[in-house]
């Protein structure tokens, strides 16, 4: 029994415990859809104020938990089975998961207290930003330097570091220097908003490219000179680009304009995505049966997606229009689900691997993820584009009236997300039936 338990890698344990935050973001989700279609769902025992952040956070904590995870297990192949310092993954996984479920059930029990997007109580920053120090402090013992590095040492590194800097920035609400003067308050928590979101992409992105490294046998593009020069034109953009977060508050314009231009270089990478797609499709054809790659596959499409929207919301005149509608949660979840997770869902398929008798599964489910998120998708920024209409040019409406007419895509929306939490199922139960 003991020898079994000091054999436990952590790694693993991680993005299995990401797995789970994985389930109860759908959960939360199908929840907080009902109360969409059916308003009054479950009223008394789950407000939909409580049912957001369960949501939210449960898939901010599923991107964090299985993004460290992933991370700590090829720093570790990459040393050729070698960790130095062996037990910090468990010390980290214990403080980070006792501290992410904890914020769960401090939830349904009423306790909030911080902003949207991170709703805790302030005194759990305490111990995730011990957890997320040990790990850069993991890191870095690892890896020793950057020097002659591939990138996505360079991206590990980046998101690790500017993860934690951002992070306690958004929690400088907590000082009242802050706290009494909204316009800053909203500015730097919308800045570090958007830094966090590209904080732990370097995290991702990075995990990615090891991992098409890895598929294609030979690390030719990490070292590569686009490869770098997209890499600093990412960290520009986790640094500058969220000026379209703050277009509507009265801070200085300059702040805009730079956001403005910052976010018009993704063009760049939006127009390397079409230049590329017909390599991209080759390659795709030619790997598309091992299962991570599906997932790296689908990912890439999404950034495609997700990066057209993102561009559309930069334009100030149409991010007047978007604020606050269902737009935005398209461009979340598209941007969460589409990439994040598909990349993820490559990584643990990596990792843990799955039984050949599960193949079937995971096809099936596979495509209905995708298809089903397509749909998902599009109902919302349909919904988005009618409330924005019906802002606009019909402020006489009364709320009620304007959430009748948006229901069919609610509804729309529900089924669809159903139907994806189908296709997740299929797709998650066969990691944890796996023995590794
Ligand atoms: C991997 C799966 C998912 C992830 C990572 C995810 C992520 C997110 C995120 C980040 C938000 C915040 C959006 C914003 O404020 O802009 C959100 C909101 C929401 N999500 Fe999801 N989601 C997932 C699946 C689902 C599913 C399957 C459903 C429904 C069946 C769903 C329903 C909702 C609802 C109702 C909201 C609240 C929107 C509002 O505030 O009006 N989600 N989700």
């Amino acid at each position: 029994m003991e020898q079994f338990r000091s054999n436990r890698d952590y790694t693993i344990i991680f993005i299995k415990a990401g797995l789970l935050f994985l389930l109860s973001t759908l959960l939360f989700g199908l929840l907080g859809a009902l109360e969409y279609v059916i308003p009054g769902f479950l009223k008394d025992v789950f407000t939909f104020e409580k049912i957001r952040p369960l949501h939210v956070s449960s898939a901010i904590f599923w991107i964090l938990t299985c993004a460290i995870g992933g991370v700590l297990f090829y720093v570790r192949e990459e040393h050729n089975g070698i960790f130095k310092l062996p037990n910090f993954p468990k010390i980290i996984f214990f403080i980070l998961a006792i501290t992410f479920s904890s914020i769960l059930v401090s939830y349904i029990f009423g306790i909030f207290g911080g902003r949207e997007y991170w709703e805790f109580d302030p005194i759990f920053t305490i111990p995730i930003s011990i957890g997320w120090g040990l790990f850069i402090y993991a890191f870095i013992t690892n890896m020793k330097t950057l020097k002659n590095q591939p990138v996505y040492i360079w991206m590990w590194f980046t998101g690790a570091v500017f993860f934690l800097f951002t992070y306690l920035e958004s929690n400088s609400w907590i000082l009242p220097q802050i706290r009494n003067n909204l316009v800053k308050d909203m500015t730097i928590q919308w800045k570090s908003y958007g830094s966090l979101v590209g904080a732990w992409n370097q995290l991702i992105y990075g995990t990615s490219i090891y991992l098409m490294d890895k598929i294609a046998g030979d690390k030719k593009y990490s070292f590569s000179k686009i490869a770098f020069a997209l890499y600093f034109l990412g960290v520009f953009n986790l640094m500058f680009n969220w000026g379209h977060h703050v277009y509507l508050l009265p801070t200085h314009a300059y702040v805009k304009h730079i956001g403005y231009l910052v976010s018009m270089t993704e063009l760049v990478l939006f127009g390397r995505i079409i230049y590329l797609w017909r390599s991209s499709l080759s390659t795709a054809k030619r790997n598309f049966h091992i299962v991570p790659f599906k997932f790296l596959f689908a990912a890439d499409v999404w950034v495609f997606l997700t990066l057209a929207l993102a561009i559309l919301m930069s334009i100030p005149v149409l991010n007047l229009y978007m604020h606050g509608t269902h737009i935005i949660v398209g461009h979340t979840m598209g941007a969460t689900i589409g990439i994040n997770t598909m990349l993820l869902l490559a990584f643990a398929y990596d990792i843990i691997g799955f039984r050949k008798n599960d193949s079937k599964k995971i096809y099936y489910g596979y495509w209905t993820i995708n298809l089903s998120l397509i749909i998902f998708w599009i109902s919302l920024i349909v919904a988005g584009v009618m409330k924005a209409y019906y802002q606009f040019n019909m402020p006489e409406m009364s709320y009620g009236v304007m959430i009748n007419q948006l229901w069919p895509w609610f509804l729309l929306f529900l089924t669809s997300g159903i139907c994806m939490i189908i296709g997740f199922v299929l797709v998650i139960f066969p990691l944890f039936k796996n023995k590794n």
